[in-house]
């Protein structure tokens, strides 16, 4: 319920004003992204790849209606990719695109070519690009536009949601040699017709796609903090005679550091999502629905101000 009515919340102008402005909310939103400059993304991916991890940045911002923002967003994207190979990071970050920030919203065609100029400002830089999955209404389009980024760059990396009812399928056709996938939990609202609303049934979903990917050929990214479906990732990768390095963990910014660090330290892969930017007020309230307890310290924070 409270998870629902934030996620309602994170698509409302009223709550993202009064959010916004409230004089608290900085502090708390910190926690999760890594600050609202180039500089400050740079900084942070630092101080993490010097600590072993991995990174992929993500440009905050997305739900784009007008073709200068989307424009906007692929040239700081392009800017961000430059930045990272003078700072000779490519081999260590790439980036996580989300579709609706580069137009999916006004026109397939338009999110394809800009997704495009983003993949050649990557191949570029050394590095790649992992396409975000958005609400259930996008999933369909953002494969059609993935298939065809792979065909000029393979290594572009998908995302699939376990909580789809689909995931499993999506998982089949996307273990192929080469294929690099992401598979997490789903951080949107979604209808029952379409996606699992349960925990225990989401958990499940991850297992079974988690069997597919780490069974199959491609490159699987397990991202989640859950302790008990990464402990079955480690016996996935044991009974399926998959190396460290053959897939990774991935894991957001600010959210179990010590596992991140634990998990590097015993030889795995680690790459943390690290988000950035001014426009943080949906990634925020869908961390905010995670869990509970975010809410409770966010609204703790306004009383004892
Ligand atoms: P779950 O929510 O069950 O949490 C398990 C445990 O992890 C919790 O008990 C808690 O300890 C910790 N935890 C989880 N979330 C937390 C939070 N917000 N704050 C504090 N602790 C928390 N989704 C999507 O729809 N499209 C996408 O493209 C992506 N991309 C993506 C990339 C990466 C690298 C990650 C890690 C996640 C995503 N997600 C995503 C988000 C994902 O779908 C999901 O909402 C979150 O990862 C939370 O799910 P968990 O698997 O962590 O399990």
């Amino acid at each position: 319920m409270l998870r629902q009515a934030l996620l309602v919340a994170s698509r409302s102008g009223g709550v993202r004003r009064l959010v916004e402005t409230a004089p608290f909310t900085r502090d708390a939103v910190r926690r999760f992204i890594a600050g609202e400059t180039i500089d400050d993304a740079l900084h942070v991916t630092r101080e993490l790849t010097g600590e072993g991890l991995a990174v992929t940045l993500d440009v905050l911002g997305e739900d784009v209606h007008d073709r200068a923002q989307a424009d906007a967003t692929v040239k700081h994207y392009v800017e961000l990719l430059g930045r990272l190979a003078d700072a000779g990071l490519g081999a260590r970050a790439e980036v996580s695109l989300k579709l609706t920030a580069v137009g999916q919203a006004l026109e397939e065609d338009l999110a394809l070519e800009n997704a495009r100029r983003v993949c050649a400002a990557a191949r570029a830089a050394g590095t790649s690009v992992t396409l975000d999955m958005e609400d259930h209404t996008t999933v369909e389009s953002t494969l059609r536009i993935l298939q065809e980024l792979r065909r000029e760059h393979p290594d572009t990396g998908a995302v699939i949601q376990a909580y789809l009812r689909r995931a499993e399928e999506y998982c089949a056709e996307l273990a192929y040699e080469g294929s690099r996938v992401r598979l997490c939990k789903g951080a949107y609202a979604a209808p029952e017709h379409v996606a699992f609303t349960g925990k225990a049934e989401i958990d499940r979903s991850y297992v079974r796609c988690m069997r597919i990917l780490m069974n199959g050929k491609g490159y699987p990214m397990l991202a989640t903090h859950d302790p008990r479906l990464i402990s079955i990732a480690g016996t996935f990768a044991l009974v399926s005679d998959r190396a460290p390095g053959s897939y990774e963990y991935q894991m957001l910014y600010g959210i179990r550091p010590l596992e991140q660090r634990r998990l590097a330290a015993a030889g795995e892969r680690v790459r943390v999502y690290v988000a950035y930017g001014g426009q943080w007020y949906g990634y925020f309230m869908r961390r905010l629905a995670e869990k509970p307890a975010n809410l409770r310290f966010f609204l703790r924070s306004a009383v004892t101000r």
